[in-house]
């Protein structure tokens, strides 16, 4: 919970040219700024950078956001993350919750962020303490000596050593172990607490391999055992800083390589990463023995525009595939790939890269399959393309998956290529697939849209360009409608947080209101409507616009009354009720509907 008044200083402090200029070039372009954009490949230049808005915007992907947007989609930041790390920029100080929040909340998150803070230090002073192990450890380095790493991989990767003791972390720590040190380890998920209360060390004669988190963060440990047992590897347990399905394995060292490659490759194991580094592949990232998860794919595609899975070529691999596939259909926006990469049967990535070397390596990952040629391999072995039962099957069974595609490009992409494999027309096939299907976005989406915008939606654009109208608004009008229900719940969200800082509408040089709904499930809708107003030239009647909406409003809440007086019998109408439809009809002739 970092207050809003905080956000508000750093927003009115930091400027987002500044921010989005550290990370690309931008060319003045009228009032704005133009880049091409970071967040999707394209060559002409579609991303905007408002100075006067402090927003982003690109017209490409639809990419928008504040300063904290940029910094979260950018370098993959948390919000708290992001806000922490502008802060800093500006030399300001995150305020703990102590200060903002009264009586016993007050304790609870600073509570919890003290012991996060302590479960870091732990982390960190027992990774040092497997560093320093594994040098004196000669079972250790014979190990991995044997499995081909140099002493200066391993040393690069911060890979440790757990002595086989049951309590070797109590020399990892200076003075003996106090019962509140114990807690933070067992919540660190160092050590394990068994049912008579006895403690031990979770990780013993085991080689150490440290997760660190996108900040850099000591998080968890991947230990594997010297030579056969079991389990083979042992992780940490989820923590209250560890979540397996969100981190990734050396994804934090291998930034800039996979920002210089393009591409992220992703492969299932700890030994792989180390082993494809030591051979100049360094953009690759592992999962934390769980499947992907489409957070993860979510997390990777705000790094990079391909990701390359790499599996077995068994049937395991090609499930996992299958499963990684599916989890990143709604994901994928136009300009991002996901590829998928089989190795050979028994090879995985360190055991083919140590055979056959870097070259071999890249050139697979060269040969790997787009998605679309997976998505309709894997459709087509399951039926008889000869037959045409088995061509409608094929369809069947695509469209559950094209419909969870949003990027339009893709989709249309798909289709295109499901009309090569069944053999129907595009038309049929659109049919086939819309008819029976509402929810098929890609393809609905396509169709004109002709319903104007809404007077919601325009009241939305006129309070973000200047939140000023507030004033103005007749919120009598604003009644729930479910044709609208969904702008109107965002209207009344800006509004309620324009009321609850009313300095938002003296200064012209704030930033957009946008920066304070990145966490808002208002967010989507806020930003597509201000990225709207980017059009908006300077001399936009803003009032007459305003007007127009108010008057719509009315109409639309004389209409509705009307239609309900309508509807009752003349004869259960009292007076004043018909006195009012005739009213109504007549102060409505001559009004737009
Ligand atoms: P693999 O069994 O494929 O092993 O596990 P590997 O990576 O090739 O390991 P080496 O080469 O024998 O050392 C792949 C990943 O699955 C997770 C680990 O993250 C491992 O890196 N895993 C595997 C576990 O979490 N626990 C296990 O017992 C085994
Ligand atoms: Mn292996």
């Amino acid at each position: 919970m970092i207050p809003q008044s905080f956000i508000q200083d750093l927003l009115a402090r930091v400027d987002i040219v500044d921010v989005v200029e550290r990370h690309l070039p931008l060319k003045k372009a009228g009032a704005n700024y133009s880049a091409c954009c970071p967040f999707h490949s394209e060559k002409t230049p579609s991303f905007t950078v408002s100075p006067t808005k402090q927003f982003y915007h690109c017209f490409g992907c639809s990419a928008h956001g504040s300063a904290i947007g940029f910094l979260m989609e950018y370098d993959g930041l948390s919000f708290v993350e992001a806000v922490n790390d502008l802060a800093r920029r500006v030399g300001m100080q995150v305020p703990s919750d102590q200060v903002e929040l009264q009586g016993h909340l007050a304790q609870e998150p600073s509570e919890s962020s003290k012991s996060v803070q302590g479960l870091v230090e732990v982390m960190e002073t027992a990774g040092r303490f497997y560093r320093q192990q594994l040098k004196s450890s000669n079972a250790a380095i014979n190990y991995l000596k044997k499995r081909g790493l140099t002493g200066e991989t391993a040393a690069r990767f911060g890979i440790g050593y757990a002595p086989p003791d049951w309590q070797n972390l109590d020399f990892a720590f200076e003075e003996p172990p106090a019962e509140a040190r114990t807690e933070l380890l067992v919540d660190a998920g160092l050590v394990i607490r068994n049912d008579d209360g006895k403690c031990y060390s979770r990780f013993r004669d085991r080689i150490m391999f440290p997760i660190l988190n996108l900040k850099g963060k000591l998080v968890g440990f991947g230990g594997r055992v010297l030579g056969s047992g079991e389990p083979k590897y042992l992780n940490s347990p989820e923590t209250a800083l560890f979540q397996k399905g969100r981190e990734l394995y050396n994804l934090f060292h291998a930034r800039k390589a996979i920002r210089d490659a393009g591409k992220v490759i992703v492969v299932e194991g700890y030994m792989d990463v180390v082993a494809l580094s030591q051979h100049g592949i360094e953009h690759v990232v592992a999962t934390l023995g769980t499947a992907i998860t489409s957070f993860h794919v979510q997390k990777l595609l705000r790094q990079t525009d391909e990701v390359i899975f790499c599996f077995d070529g068994d049937d395991a691999g090609r499930k996992a595939a299958w499963r990684a596939l599916e989890d990143s259909l709604d994901q994928l926006v136009d300009g991002k790939n996901v590829r998928f990469l089989f190795l050979p049967q028994g090879e995985d990535p360190d055991s083919y890269v140590r055979k056959h070397g870097k070259n071999a390596f890249d050139e697979l990952a060269a040969q790997s399959l787009p998605l679309s040629i997976f998505l309709f391999r894997e459709l087509s072995a399951r039926v008889d393309l000869k037959s045409s039962e088995g061509r409608a099957r094929l369809v069947k069974d695509a469209r559950p998956l094209l419909a969870r595609v949003a990027a339009p490009g893709l989709a249309l992409m798909l289709v295109k290529q499901l009309v090569e494999i069944s053999g129907f027309s595009q038309r049929e096939l659109e049919d086939l697939l819309k008819i029976r299907r509402t929810s098929f976005n890609p393809i609905r989406e396509r169709l004109p849209r002709p319903k104007p915008a809404s007077p919601y939606r325009w009241l939305i654009q006129i309070l973000l360009h200047d939140p000023g109208y507030i004033g103005k608004l007749d919120r009598e009008l604003l009644l729930p409608d479910p044709e609208y229900a969904e702008e109107i719940a965002a209207l009344l969200a800006l509004i309620e947080f324009i009321d609850a800082h009313p300095h938002v509408k003296e200064n012209t040089a704030i930033p957009s209101c946008i920066a304070y709904f990145e966490e808002s499930p208002h967010r989507l809708l806020l930003q597509k409507a201000e990225s709207e107003t980017l059009a908006w030239d300077s001399d936009i009647d803003l009032e007459a616009e305003f007007d127009g909406a108010m008057a719509r409003l009315g109409n639309m809440r004389r209409k509705r009354r009307m239609t309900s007086l309508q509807n009752k019998a003349l004869s259960a109408l009292t007076p004043e009720e018909k006195q009012e439809l005739q009213l109504l009809a007549v102060s409505w002739q001559g009004q737009p509907g």
